[in-house]
């Protein structure tokens, strides 16, 4: 498995809808492997195609620190959310694009999502928690939406500009 870089906020890839995927390729399944060891490697616990800078329907998620890595990973092609509770949570997100900016995001504390999973079959669960952020913020990123746009525009100046500042510093390095 390979790491791939993580693109990094300013980027106009992170701002595009990402396209369906159609069948679940040999290509598909080594992306998303890669997706799970990049996202361990991070560390983090999502990680969606486009921030890898591949314009499709895939997300990864783990929110459980198990030793054994793997374990309650996911990953899903084409996840949809089937339902979202009027209840809301508010959690502390952040984002691995974003890195070290941290902002309260309110979503709904239950979703039922809808996906298919690496054998091409349709697989539909219920999130909450921990989990139901998650899965919500990663499926956001395929519809170009990041968690700073759920904060207020001042904020969402800031952390831009740190993040420019930051990627020009890489650049430098
Ligand atoms: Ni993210």
């Amino acid at each position: 498995m390979t790491i791939r870089p993580i693109l990094i906020h300013p980027e106009p890839k992170l701002r595009k809808k990402a396209l369906p995927v159609t069948v679940v390729s040999d290509q598909l399944l080594t992306l998303a492997d890669d997706m799970l060891e990049t996202m361990y490697e991070a560390p983090g616990i999502g990680l969606a195609a486009p921030q890898v800078g591949a314009l499709i329907r895939l997300i990864v998620l783990d929110c459980n620190h198990s030793e054994d890595q793997n374990l309650d990973a996911i990953q899903m092609f084409n996840p949809e959310v089937l339902f979202a509770s009027d209840e809301k949570n508010t959690h502390e997100e952040g984002c691995l694009s974003i890195p070290d900016q941290y902002g309260e995001v309110e979503r709904s504390s239950v979703v039922t999502v809808r996906w298919i999973d690496r054998a091409g079959i349709e697989e539909q669960r219920t999130f909450e928690g921990l989990w139901a952020t998650c899965v919500q913020h990663e499926i956001d990123h395929l519809n170009g939406k990041l968690f700073i746009d759920y904060l207020t525009p001042l904020r969402r100046q800031l952390i831009t500009r740190k993040m420019k500042k930051l990627k020009r510093e890489k650049l430098q390095e």
